[in-house]
Parts: structure tokens; sequence; C-alpha cells
């Protein structure tokens, strides 16, 4: 292999290793931090699924009943990471007020994750 050759290699390999170093940081930030009645956990956010699925896949006690966006049984305040969850759902704009909107309120059950990235969430029942 000629000299150019191995320095153009060096290169590549150097570029990959960043490369995985920046995608691994990422993935370390991309945490969603629930909070149920009781159970608090730390879990990797999976894009496609609900709040409200992520709880129940990882056993947090998020109280729910229709989950079709009527009965607001698992209404949730985000504090952290609203950008990567889809827009509220026409469900969403039925059952919740403006101002719900404004204080970073949805719907778990219509909540959809839609890209990694850190997502706090307390489950925020009316009663
Ligand atoms: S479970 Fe009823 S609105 Fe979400």
């Amino acid at each position: 292999m000629n000299r150019f050759r191995m320095l153009f290699e060096k290169k590549k390999t150097a570029e990959k290793a960043v490369s995985a170093k920046v995608e691994m940081t990422e993935n370390l930030a991309a945490t969603m931090q629930l909070k149920g009645r009781t159970i608090e956990k730390t879990i990797v956010p999976e894009p496609g699924k609900t709040i409200l699925q992520h709880a129940k896949d990882h056993e947090i006690d998020w109280q729910h009943m229709c989950k079709r966006g009527t009965c607001a049984r698992c209404r949730c305040q985000v504090m952290e990471g609203l950008q990567f969850l889809e827009e509220p759902t026409q469900a969403e704009h039925s059952r919740l007020d403006p101002e719900e909107f404004d204080e970073g309120f949805r719907l778990g059950c219509q909540a959809v994750v839609k890209a990694p990235g850190k997502i706090v969430a307390r489950n925020k029942t009316y009663f």
C-alpha cells in the first residue's frame, strides 16, 4: 500500500471512531423519565410508541382507562422534550384546553414519541 493510501485509510478510521462516539453520546442523552402515581423510572424512548405504552411496558403505575383520548386519566405534564413528541392528535385537541397545551399537558395514550431525545413527563390526572 502506498503512503497516500495509508494516510487516507487512517483518516477514514479516525472519522468512523468520531462518528461512533457522537452516536453513543446522542443515545445516552435519549432518555425518558416517567413519573406515575408512585413509581418513577428513567427508560430509553422508542419512537412510534406512546407515553402510555412506555409506562405500561416498564410497569410504571400510569393511570389510564379508554386509551382513545376521551377519559383523560392518562393526562400528563411534559416538563421536557415536547419537541420529541408528535403533534397533538384530534382527540387531544377535543379533550384538553388550549391553556393545558401551553403548560405542556398531553394525553399519554395519544402522545407518540417521534424521535429519540430527553423527555420528562409526569402523570397528572384531574382527580
Ligand atoms: S386513557 Fe383515556 S384519554 Fe388516555
